[in-house]
């Protein structure tokens, strides 16, 4: 039997296209665990897809009908890192798409206690459900797991919810769908002004996906980058998108790590490095705001750190460009401060339901259901 360990150190010498082509079927992602195995056709069909849920799920007609789209299937939620908002967005998107859950949130409840391999709990998991999601500590966890279903009789999905220090991809996926429509809301609205057209969220909609909306855009990615999995995730998406300039802000000590700018540089896409947020909100077309990860101190090393420069406050809100989009994953500290909420360009609470949808459009491009959603969808919703 090959052993995480073994597979983990080949898994780090084997080139991303083959990892990406082990997880894919017909070039599109089957198994969800890494980033680079979203290209910009998919994040935008995905995104499309999650408008049309999200239009269908608005009514009761439309609600009742994405309920019968995968009730013949179940999931797995096997949690076994801390997680409310994740495990709760996927709980709802599986009800969107009408899945039945179960959930595993705890290894004390598993035989793993009675000595049981971990990869032996989980292809016992994938005789009784048609869907893995998960949350590991581990990195590559959730990798190695969807290569074991890949040498399992009866294969089946693995969607990660977030591994270790490392990969986060249905967060960043969201992620890059909220700023899609931060990005394209003031300029549809623009349109619809010259045109005579209707709401930007009716008719223009489809306009969003047509162009690059993050050329020419400044995305600040502020805190504990180094130890932050949502901003590797989303750092791959964004690479997608030619003219973006990232800024990675933070104390020298939890820079990001030098893979991650390898990759940026290697995609031509223009980036920075800072420690200081304060000179540098003024650009930003995004921030993205996250917490001190202190969880993975081994001696309390961060404890040292002043954070609180990395901290967007009240008092920067003069500085902040008219459009710019406050993202933040969540959960929060004090690094977002709270009287930010009633802004304008506060985007995090929408940044949740956000997830919501594009989770469930996930799961259906994952089962193939994404035709039925678009037929119905134009049958009944375009115009
Ligand atoms: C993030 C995570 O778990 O990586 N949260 C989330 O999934 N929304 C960020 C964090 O824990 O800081």
């Amino acid at each position: 039997m090959r052993t995480m360990d073994a597979r983990l150190e080949r898994l780090a010498e084997t080139d991303t296209a083959h990892r990406v082509a082990a997880l894919n079927r017909n070039d599109k992602p089957f198994h969800a665990v890494l980033a680079q195995q979203f290209d910009r056709t998919t994040i935008e069909q995905l995104c499309r897809l999650a408008d049309m849920i999200r239009a269908l799920g608005g009514a009761r007609q439309g609600t009742q009908f994405l309920r019968t789209l995968l009730s013949h299937r179940r999931a797995m939620l096997y949690f076994i890192q801390p997680s409310t908002r994740t495990f709760l967005s996927f709980a709802a998107a599986c009800q969107i798409v009408g899945m039945p859950y179960n959930s595993v949130r705890e290894r004390s409840t598993s035989s793993e206690v009675k000595g049981e391999a971990e990869e032996d709990t989980i292809r016992v998991l994938s005789q009784y459900f048609d869907l893995i999601i998960m949350r590991h500590p581990a990195e590559g966890f959730a990798e190695h797991v969807a290569l074991i279903q890949n040498e399992m009789p009866r294969t089946i999905p693995v969607i990660n919810g977030g591994s270790g220090k490392d990969q986060h991809p249905t967060q960043a996926l969201l992620d890059i769908y909220t700023l899609f429509r931060c990005f394209s809301e003031p300029r549809l609205e623009a349109r619809a002004e010259t045109t005579g057209a209707e709401a930007p969220h009716q008719r223009n909609v489809a306009a969003r996906y047509t162009e690059n909306p993050f050329a020419g855009k400044t995305i600040a990615f502020v805190g504990d980058l180094m130890r932050g999995r949502t901003v590797r995730s989303l750092t791959y998406l964004l690479c997608r998108y030619p003219g973006v300039k990232l800024l990675f802000v933070s104390p020298p000590e939890l820079q990001i790590g030098g893979d991650i700018l390898e990759y940026v540089s290697g995609n031509n896409i223009a980036f920075e490095i800072s420690d200081d947020l304060v000179s540098r909100i003024g650009e930003c077309d995004a921030v993205y705001m996250t917490r001190l990860q202190d969880e993975h101190d081994v001696d309390g090393e961060s404890k040292s750190i002043d954070y609180y420069r990395f901290s967007l406050t009240c008092e920067m809100a003069g500085s902040f460009k008219p459009n710019l989009a406050i993202l933040h994953p969540l959960p929060r500290r004090k690094e977002l401060d709270q009287r930010l909420d009633a802004l304008p360009q506060a985007k995090y609470w929408a940044q949740v339901r956000n997830g919501m949808w594009m989770r469930a459009a996930l799961i259906a491009s994952i089962f193939s259901v994404d035709v039925a959603i678009r037929d119905h969808y134009h049958a009944y919703y375009s115009f």
